[in-house]
């Protein structure tokens, strides 16, 4: 009978036994008389022993065809070796090849250039930096679902397939049969803010479009974003929940992907440090610390990139710039009762410089106010008839926020561009593979 099949990461409950592992070659070295053979299979990675007099002399002979990435199949026994990567070395019984890999794989323990490696990213994923990264994204997403979860919010899917628009930046346009143009969803805000009306809390997941014709490292042309919706929440309260989902995740992360983050060599001491509260800034009061810091910006702008860094120096986590003027922000935001040149808004800006990682805001409810924003920005009234309906039947107070996945898993791991935050980036300049 064939040893069963195991998976790296699962070698300890089979110490001592022989076992199949399948997977692509990583690493060679033969002293002609011992070969070593790393290999990786997803879920981790194993150094496994050829030694030439315990084998037949075929299954010795076969190591010479082997190189990187090639696809193997290795039998053996596992053994305890506290050196090694894992904790456990295979001793090769009988070695299989399932796929031969060419020499010139693209990919060499060499520097190569970013655009080189982004057009072999299919290949590229394989490096063990890039998997950390992967598996930081996936916990960081768990943590998300996870939070909400347990908090009893219902997930709503919203359509990627729009006729009104939700953000200013740009927007990616098809045919939409007799119906005229759709556009790729900017946000499922506006959905969103439907389904709370029918299930009190929701947050809806998934990818977003932006055609900003910006090559910054913080903007792709497809992002992934989570978004909340709660009725009864104001401005306040939607900001506590922000600060109590972003300590969650980031701690979650550290504890259960610490590895991962030692991988990519990051500092985790600047990730134990996010727990809530968070600092609150004014807009205004955001200004004026700029202004004495030397930024030419001006009450009335957004906050650019280098502004947003002046802003969180010397603070060791997250910070809110809340209450922004309302010509810098998105149509359905709520005018501050206490100042109506500002809406009840803010922008969460993440430590080390990586800038805003959610917008959020209470949305306008008063049918009239929310019609005046609507025909200011010039926006085609009859595609928000259905938003209108939500201030005619029943309006609400209700808050939300969107956080941006790929700026919230760079901002964890420590990476300089959001482009390697994602399996496939899309930018600008960039569509394939
Ligand atoms: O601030 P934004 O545009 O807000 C919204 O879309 C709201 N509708 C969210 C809501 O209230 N439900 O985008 C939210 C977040 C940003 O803070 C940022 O993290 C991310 O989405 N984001 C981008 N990420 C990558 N590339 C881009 N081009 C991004 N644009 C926004
Ligand atoms: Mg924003």
């Amino acid at each position: 009978m064939n040893p069963p099949y195991a998976r790296i990461a699962d070698l300890s409950a089979h110490a001592g036994q022989s076992v199949r592992v399948r997977g692509w070659v990583t690493h060679l070295r033969s002293s002609g008389k011992v070969a070593f053979i790393v290999m990786r299979d997803g879920s981790g990675t194993l150094q496994c022993v050829l030694v030439k007099s315990s084998v037949p002399a075929d299954t010795w002979e076969l190591f010479d065809q082997l190189t990187q990435e090639t696809t193997i199949e290795v039998t053996g026994e596992v053994r305890t070796d506290a050196r090694a990567a894992g904790g456990f070395e295979l001793g090769i019984t009988a070695l299989e090849l399932i796929g031969s890999s060419p020499i010139d794989y693209p990919i060499q323990p060499k520097e190569h250039g970013i655009d080189f490696l982004l057009d072999h990213r299919h290949l590229w994923l394989r490096s063990g930096r890039q998997r950390a990264i992967a598996r930081v994204r996936h916990e960081t997403e768990q943590a998300m679902r996870d939070f909400f979860y347990e908090r009893d919010f219902t997930l709503v899917d919203t359509p990627i397939l729009t006729a009104a628009i939700g953000e200013r930046s740009g927007l990616f346009a098809t045919e939409y049969f007799d119906e005229g143009t759709a556009y790729l969803a900017q946000t499922g805000q506006l959905y969103g803010e439907a389904a709370a009306a029918a299930l009190g809390k929701i947050y809806c997941f998934g990818p977003t479009f932006r055609a900003e014709k910006s090559k910054t490292r913080r903007h792709l042309s497809e992002f992934w974003m989570i978004e909340p919706e709660v009725a009864f929440n104001d401005s306040n309260d939607n900001m506590n929940l922000q600060e109590e989902f972003v300590s969650y995740v980031v701690q979650r992360v550290l504890e259960r992907k610490k590895p991962e983050l030692d991988e990519l060599e990051r500092d985790t001491s600047r990730l134990e440090t996010v727990v809530g509260p968070f600092p609150r800034i004014d807009y205004t009061d955001a200004i004026k610390i700029l202004e004495s810091k030397g930024s030419d910006a001006k009450w009335g702008d957004d906050l650019g990139a280098e502004d947003e860094s002046l802003l969180v120096e010397g603070h060791d986590r997250p910070v809110f710039i809340y209450n922004y003027p309302k010509e810098a922000k998105a149509f359905y935001m709520k005018e501050n009762p206490a100042d109506p040149r500002t809406v009840l808004c803010d922008d969460l800006l993440a430590p080390e410089g990586y800038g805003e990682i959610i917008g959020g805001s209470q949305r306008e409810d008063d049918y009239d106010k929310l019609l005046k924003r609507i025909h200011e920005e010039g926006l085609p009234v009859d595609a928000y008839g259905w938003y209108l309906d939500l201030r005619k039947y029943g309006t609400f107070v209700h808050s939300g926020f969107g956080l941006g996945l790929e700026r919230t898993v760079s901002w964890i791991c420590g990476l300089p561009h959001l482009r390697e935050a994602i399996a496939f980036p899309r930018m600008m300049n960039r569509l394939r593979p």
